[in-house]
């Protein structure tokens, strides 16, 4: 297949000359095929969520569970009550934050959705990206968008690891710039007695959350995953991924020594780079302070090491608050659970 890449600049997305590059885009999504886009999260894998057949190839590019559904992707918060019944707490979460980089499971209203989800409920997201709220409008329809990456892998932040990976497999890719906020959205449902629950962490916090009332009890560790797609793998390098405890002394010594038995790559806060000389193996994510910069380096950073065929990858452990949770959790998934106290 010939993929078309365009560029576009997304600061300038009423522009003439964007507009016309985002209605081609929203043509192909209109045509039936795959556009991989830019977002204010991840780059998402889009097709038009009302059309079977092209929300079917997602599934096969990205080598997805078929059981794992998908977020649908609108352009007005508005449009949100055509698909889904929309709840009291929902409405004022609808209010106070949308467009925003959260995901929002709510029951259906129809079957307009279902080629996204084969539950009763559905997850709809409004992105606070422009350039992604634009395609969406002009394509007509809500846009079916997993994070565009293969399936397990870590998500892209950055354009050129996509066109690596789907060049070829999509009939376009939109590269913008590298994503702002640099981790999936936060997913939340909502609950009979008014209460929600985050069923993914992301940049739209628990604290920034905290006037509502939060149901605590972790989905995963219940019966049946809430969010099926918590079940899978997620995130995993080609190399096995360990997080490292312990003080920076003791986790430079550690990593030196595994350095000079194998070919070893380390994900580190800046503040590390001073212990190691010039090595293409070392990613640093940001300050130990700045979680923001952790947040959105963290993809970018381990689709590098992920590059360099290693035989393995250790990381620190980022500080569990605000969006340092978000982090934490997609490199507790990459890990698998693996810790190593130095
Ligand atoms: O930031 C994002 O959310 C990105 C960009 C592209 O918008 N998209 C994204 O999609 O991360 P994906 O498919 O990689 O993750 C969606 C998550 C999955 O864990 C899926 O299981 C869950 O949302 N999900 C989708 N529909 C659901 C539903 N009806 N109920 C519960 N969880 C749902
Ligand atoms: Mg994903």
């Amino acid at each position: 297949m010939n993929t078309e890449i365009l560029r576009i600049d997304e600061k300038n997305a009423d522009s003439p000359v964007e507009t016309e590059k985002l209605r081609r885009a929203a043509s192909v999504i209109n045509g039936g095929g795959l556009v991989v886009f830019p977002t204010e999260t991840v780059y998402g894998l889009g097709a038009s969520a009302l059309d079977f057949s092209a929300v079917k190839k997602i599934y096969e590019v990205k080598g997805r569970p078929c059981d794992n559904p998908l977020i649908a992707h609108v352009a007005d918060a508005r449009d949100i009550c055509e698909y889904a019944e929309i709840t009291q707490t929902a409405e004022r979460i609808i209010g106070e934050f949308l467009p925003a980089p959260l995901t929002l499971v709510l029951k259906k209203k129809n079957s307009a959705l279902d080629a996204c989800c084969s539950l009763d409920t559905v997850a709809i997201r409004v992105p606070k990206n422009k350039a992604a709220r634009k395609l969406i409008g002009l394509s007509g329809a809500p846009v079916a968008a997993p994070s565009a990456n293969l399936s397990g892998k870590p998500s892209h932040t950055d354009p050129e690891y996509i066109i690596r990976d789907f060049d070829g497999m999509v009939d376009m890719i939109v590269c913008g710039e590298n994503c702002e906020i640099g981790l999936e959205s936060t997913v939340i449902s909502f609950n009979a007695d008014g209460s929600l629950n985050i069923l993914r962490s992301g940049h739209i916090t628990r604290e920034m959350l905290s006037g509502y009332k939060i149901c605590e009890s972790a989905p995963e560790l219940r019966g049946a995953p809430r969010s099926p797609g918590m079940k899978y793998t997620h995130y995993s390098p080609d190399a096995p991924l360990y997080l490292l405890l312990g003080s920076e002394a003791e986790i430079t010594e550690f990593v030196k020594k595994e350095m000079r038995r194998k070919k070893a790559g380390f994900l580190c806060f800046d503040e590390f780079l001073g212990h190691f000389g010039e090595n293409e193996n070392i990613a640093a994510i940001g300050a130990r302070g700045d979680l923001a910069a952790q947040a959105k380096n963290l993809f970018g950073a381990l689709n590098r090491l992920d590059a360099l065929g290693l035989d393995a990858i250790y990381s620190i452990m980022p500080e569990r608050t605000g969006i340092g949770e978000a982090v934490y959790s997609r490199l507790a998934k990459a890990s698998g659970g693996k810790v190593i106290n130095v």
